[in-house]
């Protein structure tokens, strides 16, 4: 099967104004380099800490940053670097849910208008037909189809979601990019917008992007998990293999720092702390860049990148594999 999307190489860079009067201008390398690929119908969890680039690498995708490299779809088209008028097609084809729903909703549109807005810019079809199928979209999302003339303020932040899910639905696209969609609701609604995701990922055959900061979230909805830090991938695997033996020092510190639902195993777990703070992107460390904070960073790792290597389980790291107990004893 063709991948949905290949990407090889992807890379954002930003331009900062110089600070002082005798500074240079400074560039700040948000994606740095970044290979994965997605099957249709796949959901690929993305997670990182804050500042790691998840972002920025969803918006290159969809051409709303300049990027380089390749990101090849299905079809055999480079998204990157394509005309506003050549991305069209694919705009429809490639949607976003975000992270705040009531802000990323137009408050003077009714919820009806929100919903069809991406149909009318895609789509000539007659009024009554658009009718129809917003209706039928909200009931899919489990709003009340009668609530079709009221306003996003008039919905709780769960209802908003989801009618942001039914916009980025309505025209059919092959692959729904979330960005930490469920970030900014309540813990006991988290669950319900995540579940109603993978209902709709399973019954349309979509391919998912779902980017979350917290391993816990993307665990139940992934297939595979790409793990970043800093604008790279540091690991990517199926999700039952992330999990059950994760490879990378950072993943594994990652991982500790979810709780555990049995108290016995969260009293006896050990938590990985990470050493010293995010470096800045914009001074990234030479050779691997996880490698400051590292609790296993020997010489080599300062020296030489690290490639993305292993298959299916691909891990960036000179040293992979579980820590041993007394590189556990020195971390914690
Ligand atoms: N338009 C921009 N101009 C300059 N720098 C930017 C811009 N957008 C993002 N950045 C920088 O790029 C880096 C990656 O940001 P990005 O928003 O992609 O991270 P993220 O992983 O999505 O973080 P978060 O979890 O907080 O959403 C950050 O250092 C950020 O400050
Ligand atoms: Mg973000």
């Amino acid at each position: 099967m063709t991948p949905l999307i290949t990407a090889r190489d992807l890379r954002v860079s930003f331009d900062l104004p110089a600070q002082g009067l005798f500074q240079k201008p400074r560039q700040l390398h948000a994606v740095g380099g970044v290979d994965f690929t997605l099957m249709p119908g796949e959901t690929l969890g993305i997670v990182g800490e804050s500042g790691s680039g998840k972002s920025t690498l969803a918006r290159a995708l969809i051409g709303l940053v300049p990027a380089t490299g390749e990101a090849v779809w299905q079809d055999g088209t480079n998204l990157i670097g394509l005309s506003p008028r050549r991305m069209l097609k694919y705009r429809s084809e490639i949607q976003m849910v975000f992270q705040d729903p009531l802000a990323s909703l137009d408050p003077r549109m009714t919820v009806g208008q929100i919903i069809a807005e991406p149909l009318l810019t895609h789509h000539r079809l007659p009024r009554d037909q658009v009718r129809t199928r917003v209706k039928d979209m909200m009931d899919r999302v489990g709003l009340l189809p009668n609530q079709i003339n009221r306003y996003p303020h008039e919905f709780s932040g769960g209802q908003c979601q989801r009618i942001g899910i039914a916009r980025a639905l309505i025209v059919q696209p092959k692959l729904v990019i979330c960005d930490e969609p469920v970030s900014a609701l309540d813990v006991s609604i988290q669950a319900q917008v995540i579940n109603l995701l993978a209902d709709l990922q399973r019954d349309l055959g979509l391919a998912l992007i779902f980017i979350a900061h917290d391993l816990s979230v993307v665990k139940h909805i992934s297939h595979r998990v790409l793990v970043m830090y800093l604008g790279r991938v540091m690991e990517l695997a199926q999700a039952e293999a992330l999990y059950a033996d994760p490879r990378h020092p950072y993943t594994q510190a990652l991982l500790s720092a979810v709780p555990i639902p049995y108290p016995q195993l969260e009293r006896q777990k050990r938590i990985i702390p990470l050493r010293g703070e995010l470096p800045s992107p914009m001074n990234p460390p030479s050779g691997c860049v996880f490698r400051t904070r590292c609790p296993r960073a020997q010489d080599l790792c300062a020296a030489q990148r690290p490639a993305l290597s292993g298959q299916p389980h691909q891990v960036a790291c000179h040293f992979p594999g579980a820590l041993r107990p007394e590189e556990l004893a020195q971390a914690g």
